[in-house]
């Protein structure tokens, strides 16, 4: 199954829980936008591109459950508060709000309320077919990259769970072992919500890939025993000097620097934010419990505060290349973000 959709019998959206991964194949089903945010917020749903199928499907939901309350404007005004609600939900990964902007003007266009539903689907549905094409190109100009042997490490979770199908980072592996080339991936745990280990090594294992969990902390260890040949991660925003990614990207990043081994990010073009730079972006700050709770367990003293960023920033000198579906950008990247520019006016 793929791991967002929609279920045409049921006008609802469906995706798999990843909170219940690996120990459940769960599915969610609903038909409600607060459902949905959260869902997005706990991530059940998660990763750049699928938050970005996510908001277009819940840009429907919101035509859908307004369309027999309230025509005209008012129709108009609700759904665009139901987009405002879905976009505050996770504040850094650009794709949520490119994805709700998307279908929004679509269905926006239209002049009664079921045509906006059937136009929004049409475009939801789009930004998901879209999602799997892309992410098969960038993993053919990646696989391109690596070596016919070799050990990569990622971080997080930028795979088939992350969008629809295939991945962007995983996409890359993929391709690549597709291609006969022999890949064994290290997956960093990534603390706290554990992506790395409970998503990454799940879906590697279940495709056949060599994959090995490693803690965060022993990556910089491992680069200096000549243990990783290259570094793939994936991106939630792009910015003219500045990859957002899980916290702890950044650290690979100066470690891969340091042992001269690439760093490389795999990410759809739709995940380049030219708007402003790294300093106008937000960082998504978690709760508390996600360091002091585990499996019920208390793992600090009560009082005791956090700084929990889900995301850091890591500056573009330290990508070798950034792996798109138009193509590999290398530093300094004005190629990259040039088009972008030049493709939204
Ligand atoms: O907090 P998450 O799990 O949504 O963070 C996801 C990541 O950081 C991924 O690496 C990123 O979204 C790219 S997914 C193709």
């Amino acid at each position: 199954m793929r791991t967002i959709t929609w279920d045409t019998g049921a006008q609802g959206l469906i995706y798999i829980n990843q909170t219940r991964l690996p120990a459940e194949r769960a599915t969610v089903e609903t038909h409600s936008v607060t459902r949905l945010a959260d869902g997005i917020r706990q991530l059940e749903v998660r990763g750049a591109p699928a938050l970005g199928v996510a908001g277009g499907y819940g840009v429907v939901l919101s035509c859908l459950s307004h369309r027999k309350e309230v025509a005209g404007q008012a129709f108009r005004d609700a759904v665009e508060m139901d987009a405002e609600y879905l976009r505050a939900t996770r504040p850094t990964a650009v794709n949520l709000g490119w994805g709700i902007d998307r279908v929004l003007q679509t269905a926006m266009r239209e002049e009664t309320p079921a045509a906006a539903c059937d136009a929004a689907l049409r475009e939801a549905q789009a930004i998901e077919a879209e999602d799997i094409t892309l992410c098969h190109r960038i993993g053919e100009y990646g696989a391109a990259l690596l070596p016919d042997t070799c050990t990569v490490l990622t971080h997080c979770n930028a795979g088939a769970l992350a969008c629809v199908e295939w991945g962007t980072a995983l996409g890359v592996i993929r391709s690549a072992v597709e291609a006969g080339k022999r890949v064994s991936v290290l997956s960093c745990e990534t603390r706290p919500l554990n992506q790395g280990s409970r998503l990454t090594a799940y879906e590697l294992q279940a495709d056949g890939i060599p994959v090995k969990t490693i803690p965060d902390s022993a990556a910089a260890h491992l680069m200096r025993r000549g243990m990783i040949d290259a570094v793939v991660v994936g991106a939630d925003r792009i910015t003219p000097d500045a990859v957002f990614n899980k916290v702890g990207t950044y650290m690979h990043a100066i470690c891969a620097h340091h042992h001269s081994i690439p760093f490389y990010v795999a990410a759809p073009y739709s995940t380049l934010d030219t708007s402003g730079t790294e300093a106008d972006v937000t960082i998504e700050e978690r709760a508390r419990d996600e360091l002091a709770v585990c499996g019920g367990r208390q793992l600090m003293p009560d009082g005791v505060g956090t700084v929990n960023p889900a995301f850091d920033a890591t500056p573009l000198s330290l990508v070798t290349a950034i792996i798109t579906d138009r193509g590999v950008f290398r530093y300094p990247y004005g190629e990259l973000t040039g088009m972008y520019s030049k493709d939204r006016t």
